[in-house]
């Protein structure tokens, strides 16, 4: 389940964050998490499963039509089952009429999700 950022989840966010190669500079990692609580085209949710944070998909919304996937990581522990293409597709089911855009980082993850759409 997709769940919205808040302040209580600063630690969790910024654990899950650094797993994104670009933010691995502990300074770099908090202005991250700055300007997601400050920007209002910046949006990060979390993944909750079991009562637990597992991965985070963040966004930052470029025109009235347009969201752009800059964020997305998974707890290693609970890599390869599935959850990063299901934040994928559950953060377009909450945005149905916009149009989702990858950043570099995350094109090559973005375009797997589409090919392997409707399979589990
Ligand atoms: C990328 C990431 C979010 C995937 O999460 P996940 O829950 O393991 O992904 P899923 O289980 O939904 O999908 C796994 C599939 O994606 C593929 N995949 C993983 N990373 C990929 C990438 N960077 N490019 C293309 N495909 C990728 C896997 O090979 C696997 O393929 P398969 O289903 O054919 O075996 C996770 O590996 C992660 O947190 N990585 C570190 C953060 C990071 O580097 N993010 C930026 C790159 S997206």
């Amino acid at each position: 389940m997709l769940i919205r950022y808040k302040k209580i989840f600063e630690k969790i966010a910024m654990g899950l964050l650094s797993f994104m190669p670009e933010e691995k500079d502990l300074k770099k990692l908090q202005q991250t998490v700055k300007q997601y609580e400050t920007d209002e085209n910046w949006h990060l949710f979390l993944w909750k499963a079991n009562e637990d944070f597992i991965g985070l998909i963040g966004f930052v919304q470029t025109d009235e039509n347009t969201l752009v996937i800059q964020h997305i990581t998974v707890n290693p522990s609970h890599r390869g089952q599935g959850i990063g293409k299901t934040m994928v597709q559950s953060i377009q089911e909450m945005f149905p009429d916009k149009q989702f855009k990858p950043t570099e980082t995350i094109a090559s993850f973005f375009q797997h999700c589409k090919n392997t759409e409707g399979s589990a």
